[in-house]
């Protein structure tokens, strides 16, 4: 197994909440539809893989009751409440390794996850581990390739292309796939789920919406991991920052893939 590769591990407290606010934001009611969708309701038996700063496992912990559980995993839980709702339970370990037992979930659940774990095809093995016969797992994962500046200045686009080239770059020395929201179905169709569903969403983002605005805090973060792949100066991270909070700006700045699938059941009701 390789070392642990979140990118944003030494990043300022204060800023990396900010950070993990404006994607809650961003993304949480494309994921409640989600969780919706498959079902999640009173009584489940959930896991949260990577939890950032909790919305999801909140989300979970009121739509499973108090016959329901929550379990909300991550290796850095310091964004997380120390006294969660009385049915969830937060684990600090790393997805790879940690114990969460065998066949206990009904659902688990990550989003910009899978991308931080080179060796991710294994991880969703463990997952299926994990699921309950007809168990659900719904994971949203991002594709960086989908990056395109839509409406900007000249110097915008070139700075925008340039800062993706980095972020692109930077993901694949540390071992990781900048695409990786592209492969999890593969690696899903090899494994027996049923169900299947996948959709890809790339939304366009004004300048100064919580997307804009998240990926450029994200590069202020990692400003000097950009520079250092060289395939961006600072000077092009300052106009991508700008560019981020001009309303007058529009971009994709990555898309998400949403993967869902259900845990085969035998026939004689036992996981295979
Ligand atoms: C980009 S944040 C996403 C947070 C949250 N899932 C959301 O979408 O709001 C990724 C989270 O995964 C956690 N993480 C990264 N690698 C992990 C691993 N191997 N095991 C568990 N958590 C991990 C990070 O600490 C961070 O909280």
């Amino acid at each position: 197994m390789t070392d642990h590769h979140y990118v944003f591990d030494g990043t300022k407290e204060q800023a990396e909440l900010d950070r993990l606010r404006l994607l809650e934001s961003a993304f949480d009611p494309q994921t409640r539809q989600r969780l919706e969708n498959v079902g999640v309701s009173d009584g489940w038996h959930c896991l949260e893989v990577g939890a950032g700063a909790g919305s999801i496992m909140n989300l979970m912990s009121e739509k499973v009751g108090s016959t329901g559980t929550v379990v909300a995993v991550d290796t850095d839980t310091r964004f997380l409440p120390s006294s969660a709702s009385s049915n969830t339970v937060i684990v600090k370990g790393d997805i790879r390794t940690v114990d969460l037992g065998r066949s206990r979930f009904d659902l688990v659940h990550g989003r910009y996850i899978l991308l931080h774990i080179p060796e991710f095809a294994s991880v969703l093995e463990k997952i299926l581990l994990l699921l309950k016969p007809g168990g659900w797992l719904v994971f949203e994962e991002p594709d960086f390739s989908a990056a395109r500046c839509l409406v900007g200045s000249e110097d915008a686009l070139l700075a925008f292309d340039r800062v993706s080239s980095a972020i692109e770059t930077m993901y694949k020395a540390t071992g990781i796939d900048h695409t990786a929201g592209l492969k999890i179905p593969k690696a899903l169709s090899a494994l027996r789920i049923k169900n299947l569903f996948v959709d890809n969403v790339a939304p366009s983002s004004r300048g100064g919406s919580p997307i804009a605005r998240m990926m450029g805090m994200s590069a202020g973060q990692l400003r000097e991991r950009y520079i250092q792949t060289k395939k961006c100066t600072g000077k092009d991270v300052d106009i991508y920052r700008t560019f981020a909070e001009d309303p007058g700006t529009w971009a994709i700045y990555y898309s998400t893939v949403c993967v869902s699938g259900q845990l085969e059941i035998e026939t004689d009701g036992t996981q295979s």
